[in-house]
């Protein structure tokens, strides 16, 4: 592909998938008092979803399921590694208190995810689909755990009724 074209489909999944995300939480938001407008915010994100997909595919970033894997790990071994230390370093230096929270939970839940792709990717390299049992998230902070939620979780301290199930 060429380059311009290769960077701006970039930067096309990046706004999309930012407006997707938007989307989905300004439809929470909306959820209790505007039920018809979270309706057209979901459906406005699917869309999103839709075009963010079509960017993707087109620049060749979809891979078979142990590709897919290896790059989800490798995004996730970033953020543990590189992104979060380094953002988290800067708003404790910069006294910003809640970005000092949101980083340091973001960065302590995707270590876990990194680990659970990294079993994911040794299952499916054999042709078999992991064998997970309950994947339960933190709705408070985003910390995964495969199987049952604990009494509290290890991150944010959110009790076990703020687990969501998958
Ligand atoms: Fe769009
Ligand atoms: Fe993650
Ligand atoms: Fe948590």
């Amino acid at each position: 592909m060429r380059k311009i074209t290769q960077s701006n489909l970039e930067a096309a999944f990046a706004g999309e998938s930012q407006a997707h995300m938007k989307y989905l939480i300004f439809a929470t938001q909306a959820e209790r008092e505007y039920p018809n407008l979270a309706r057209l915010y979901r459906a406005i994100a699917f869309a999103e979803q839709v075009h963010a997909t079509n960017h993707f595919r087109v620049l060749g970033h979809i891979g078979s399921a142990a590709e897919n894997a290896q790059t989800a790990i490798e995004g996730e071994t970033f953020e543990v590694e590189e992104m979060y230390p380094a953002y988290y370093e800067v708003a404790k230096l910069q006294e910003e208190k809640n970005a000092q929270r949101t980083t340091n939970w973001a960065l302590e839940a995707e270590k876990g995810h990194a680990v659970l792709y990294g079993s994911a990717l040794e299952s499916v390299k054999k042709g078999k689909d992991p064998a997970f049992g309950t994947i339960h998230v933190c709705m408070i902070c985003g910390y995964t755990v495969d199987g049952e939620a604990p009494d509290e979780c290890p991150v944010c301290r959110a009790k076990k009724d703020k687990f969501k199930a998958f």
